[in-house]
């Protein structure tokens, strides 16, 4: 059995090792294939693998017809907007993510960014603090979650909205749950986006939206550059010059928001979120046991496709 690891953006060494140490213990053969430039490398790489474990990697038609032994793709992460859900199904290829592994990093990285932002990118001027704030979530899912905990460290108050989520789930983490997106905006001196990339939530977060944040609203995203309608936000922002916006998901236009607005966007150059050795270790590690449990016990539990 080979299971093929291909990631652009690497996990650390320590994770390779304890992927290694898993697929050992089951007998499987591991192959790596990191930092690819192309995507001809991807496609020979996968050739003869029957497992593949994945991050942003981009895995559509074509490298599902070059994988011909392939039987399961695992996202280690917990958006699978990059994979080709369709054509897996039509190859007959299962897809699983490994939801909740990476999501402490996130959330730690929210705060990273948050506190640099509210000290104006440690310029020297006098900045604000996070305490007594109105933090809005926007999904109440895995990182969601971990941000409100450091958030309550803080002694932030905690908004969310989760279409998705029981109100009663998000009160009895000590979280205020608001009845719709637009309440959260209202209310939030900030808003931290966790939600995925889907035909509902690409381009949502646009001019009317964020134009709803009060006075000196900060837009932070480390979920997915897709939710943004960037041309709305720009306009927004040009017309708002109180209005931030930080993401760890560079956006199109990055140029663009540099040249206009220098005192109020930053991006992080490579999504940064779970890029730590304990997420990397935690979702990797998760992969490589559900690629065995998949073969030795036909286990589908994170399955993501029909
Ligand atoms: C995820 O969906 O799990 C995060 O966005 C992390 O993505 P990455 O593995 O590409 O850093």
């Amino acid at each position: 059995m080979k299971v093929l690891i291909a990631t652009i953006k690497p996990f650390a060494k320590v994770a390779i090792e304890d992927i290694k140490a898993e697929l050992d213990k089951a007998g499987y053969k591991m192959a790596l294939l990191e930092k690819y430039t192309d995507k001809t490398q991807l496609l020979d790489a996968v050739k003869d693998a029957d497992a593949l474990i994945i991050r942003s990697d981009k895995i559509d038609n074509e490298v599902f017809d070059a994988a011909k032994n392939l039987k399961i793709v695992v996202r280690a992460g917990a958006g699978y907007d990059n994979v080709d859900l369709a054509a897996a199904t039509t190859h007959g290829v299962c897809v699983m993510n490994t939801p909740g592994q990476n999501s402490n990093a996130v959330a730690e990285l929210v705060f990273g960014l948050l506190v640099y932002t509210v000290r104006n990118f440690y310029n020297g001027k006098s900045g604000t603090e996070l305490m007594g704030k109105n933090l809005g979530l926007l999904a109440f899912g895995n990182v969601g979650r971990n941000v409100a905990r450091i958030a309550k460290g803080f002694g932030m108050n905690v908004y969310a909205y989760d279409a998705f989520c029981p109100k009663e789930t998000i009160e009895k983490a000590g979280v205020i749950a608001v009845k719709s997106t637009e309440d959260l905006f209202k209310k939030c001196d900030i808003v931290s986006l966790h939600i995925p990339a889907t035909a509902e939530t690409k381009n949502s977060i646009n001019y009317e939206l964020v134009n709803k944040m009060p006075q000196n609203g900060i837009l932070l995203n480390t979920a997915r550059k897709e939710v943004i309608n960037e041309s709305e936000l720009i306009k927004l922002m040009e017309d708002r010059d109180d209005i931030k916006y930080i993401a760890d998901i560079m956006p199109d236009a990055n140029d663009t928001f540099i040249k206009k607005f220098p005192d109020r966007y930053f991006s992080t150059p490579k999504k940064m979120g779970a890029q730590t050795a304990e997420a990397n270790i935690n979702a990797g590690v998760a992969a490589a046991k559900q690629i065995v449990g998949f073969f030795k016990d036909s286990c589908e539990k994170f399955r993501v496709n029909k």
